[in-house]
C-alpha cells in the first residue's frame, strides 16, 4: 500500500483541503478510498534481513500497527499540525496510553479539578493507590494556584482544553509556561475544541488528547482516542500503551474514523453557528436558571474563548431550567428532537441531566452545584428546528412566557 505524499502534508493545505486528502493510502488497485484492511498478520518477507523488528513497524502484527491505524494516525498529525499521532481503542485509552507511558512511580502530576469524569476516576481511584503517583487537583483558571501547586517532581499537568461538563476554558499558553518552568510536561484534552477549531500545540502543549468517538469521528458509530505531539513523546506511547498493554484500534473503527473526519472542518462549522443562536436563545429566556457557552459574552473565559479557540467555541454548552431536578428531568423528556444520552460530538444533538452531587462536583461551579445541569452537545440538525424543539419543550414543562 503506498501513500499518495503530495496529499498527506499538511504544510500547504487548507483545513478542508487535509480533511479530505489527509492520510489516504492508496492500493495496488489504485482505489480512490483507502482500503479496510482486517487482517490480524503481514506476510514477513522471505529475507529476514529486510524484516524490521522495532516494535512498532508496519507489516508485523495489528497490535504493533495496522494500515488503517497508520492513514488515520497520519491525518490526526497532520490536523493538530504535530509530528506524529498514536490511535487507540477509546478516549479514556488515549488518555490512560499518556499517564501509564509518561508517569513513573514516585511522580507528581497536577490535574484540573474541573474534568472529564473518567479522568477524575484515573486520578482518584486507580493510579494513585495502585502506581504510588501522586495527584493535585487544582483550579487552573488560577495561575497563582498553578505555579503554588508544582512540585520539583511533578511530571504532567493535565487539563481540558474546554473543561467537560462546566465548560470551563484554559488558557493552555500560560499553563504550557508554567508546566514547562517546572519541567513538566502539559497535556490538553482537546475532544471538545477539535481542528480547525483549536490546535493546542502551537501554544505549547506537549500532548493532545482527543476521544475520537467524538467530533472527530462525529457519526456515533465507532469509538476511538488519539494523542498527538512530537516523535520523541508518541513513540513510547506506541512502543508501551498499545503494543504491550493492547490498547491498539481495531482496523474498522480507524477505516470509519478516517472516513468521519472528512467532513470534519465542515460539520465544526455547524455545530458552531447553532449552538451560538441556541446559547443566546436560552440565556434570553426567563425559564433557564444559568447557560454558560464559552462563545457567550456571559461566559467567565469568554475573552481568552475568543482568543484562544480561532475557529469558534464549539458545540457544547451547559444550563439548568429553573427547577428542581424533577423539573430538569420532565423537560428533558419533552424534547423530541435532541435525544437524552450520553456521549457527544455526533450529528445528532444529545442532552444529559446530572446531578448536584459526586465527588468532582465539589469543585464545580455554584451554579452547578446548586441546579444540576444539563449538558448539550449541540448536533446538525438544522438550527431552526433545534431552537423550536428547546422552545416547545420549556413550553410544555413550565407553560408559554
Ligand atoms: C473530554 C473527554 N475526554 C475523553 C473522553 C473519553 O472518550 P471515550 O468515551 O472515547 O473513551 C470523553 C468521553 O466523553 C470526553 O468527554
Amino acid at each position: 500500500m503506498s501513500e499518495r505524499p503530495d496529499r498527506r502534508q499538511g504544510g500547504t493545505l487548507s483545513d478542508l483541503s487535509l480533511a479530505v486528502h489527509g492520510g489516504i493510502r492508496q492500493d495496488s488497485t489504485r482505489a480512490l478510498r483507502t482500503p479496510l484492511v482486517m487482517a490480524n498478520s503481514y506476510e514477513l518477507p522471505a529475507d529476514p534481513s529486510e524484516i524490521s523488528w522495532s516494535a512498532t513497524a508496519p507489516g508485523l502484527y495489528t497490535r504493533n500497527t495496522g494500515t488503517n491505524q497508520q492513514g488515520l494516525q497520519d491525518k490526526l498529525a497532520a490536523l493538530e499540525g504535530g509530528e506524529d499521532a498514536v490511535a487507540l481503542a477509546s478516549g479514556v485509552a488515549a488518555l490512560h496510553a499518556v499517564f501509564f507511558t509518561h508517569v513513573r512511580v514516585g511522580d507528581h502530576v497536577l490535574v484540573s479539578d474541573e474534568t472529564y469524569e473518567a479522568t477524575w476516576r484515573l486520578w482518584t481511584e486507580l493510579l494513585p493507590g495502585r502506581y504510588g503517583i501522586e495527584a493535585t487537583f487544582v483550579d487552573v483558571g488560577d495561575l497563582d494556584a498553578v505555579r503554588a501547586a508544582m512540585r520539583p517532581n511533578t511530571r504532567l499537568v493535565c487539563i481540558e482544553a474546554i473543561a467537560n461538563p462546566t465548560t470551563t476554558v484554559a488558557d493552555v499558553a500560560a499553563l504550557a509556561e508554567i508546566a514547562h518552568a517546572a519541567g513538566a510536561l502539559l497535556m490538553v484534552d482537546s475532544t471538545f475544541t477539535p481542528p480547525p477549531l483549536y490546535r493546542p500545540l502551537r501554544d505549547g502543549a506537549d500532548l493532545v488528547v482527543h476521544s475520537l468517538t467524538k467530533y472527530i469521528n462525529g457519526h456515533g458509530d465507532a469509538m476511538g482516542g488519539a494523542v498527538i505531539g512530537s516523535r520523541e513523546l508518541i513513540e513510547p506511547i506506541k512502543a508501551d500503551a498499545m503494543v504491550d498493554v493492547g490498547g491498539v484500534i481495531s482496523p474498522f473503527n480507524a477505516w470509519q474514523i478516517q472516513r468521519g473526519s472528512v467532513t470534519l472542518p465542515l460539520r465544526m462549522r455547524q455545530h458552531v453557528a447553532s449552538a451560538a443562536a441556541i446559547a443566546a436563545f436560552l440565556e434570553d429566556d426567563p425559564r433557564i436558571a444559568f447557560i454558560r457557552y464559552p462563545g457567550l459574552a456571559s461566559h467567565p473565559q469568554h475573552a481568552l474563548a475568543q482568543r484562544q479557540f480561532t475557529g469558534g467555541s464549539g458545540g457544547m454548552m451547559a444550563f439548568a431550567v429553573d427547577g428542581d431536578p424533577d423539573t430538569q428531568n420532565r423537560f428533558v423528556a419533552r424534547l423530541r428532537l435532541i435525544t437524552s444520552s450520553f456521549s457527544l460530538g455526533h450529528d445528532d444533538s444529545l442532552i444529559v441531566h446530572t446531578g448536584t452531587g459526586g465527588g468532582r462536583v465539589a469543585a464545580y461551579p455554584e451554579e452547578f452545584r446548586r441546579w444540576g445541569h444539563l449538558r448539550l452537545s449541540v448536533g446538525l440538525e438544522d438550527t431552526g428546528d433545534l431552537l423550536a424543539d428547546l422552545a416547545a419543550a420549556l413550553d410544555d414543562t413550565f407553560g408559554p412566557h
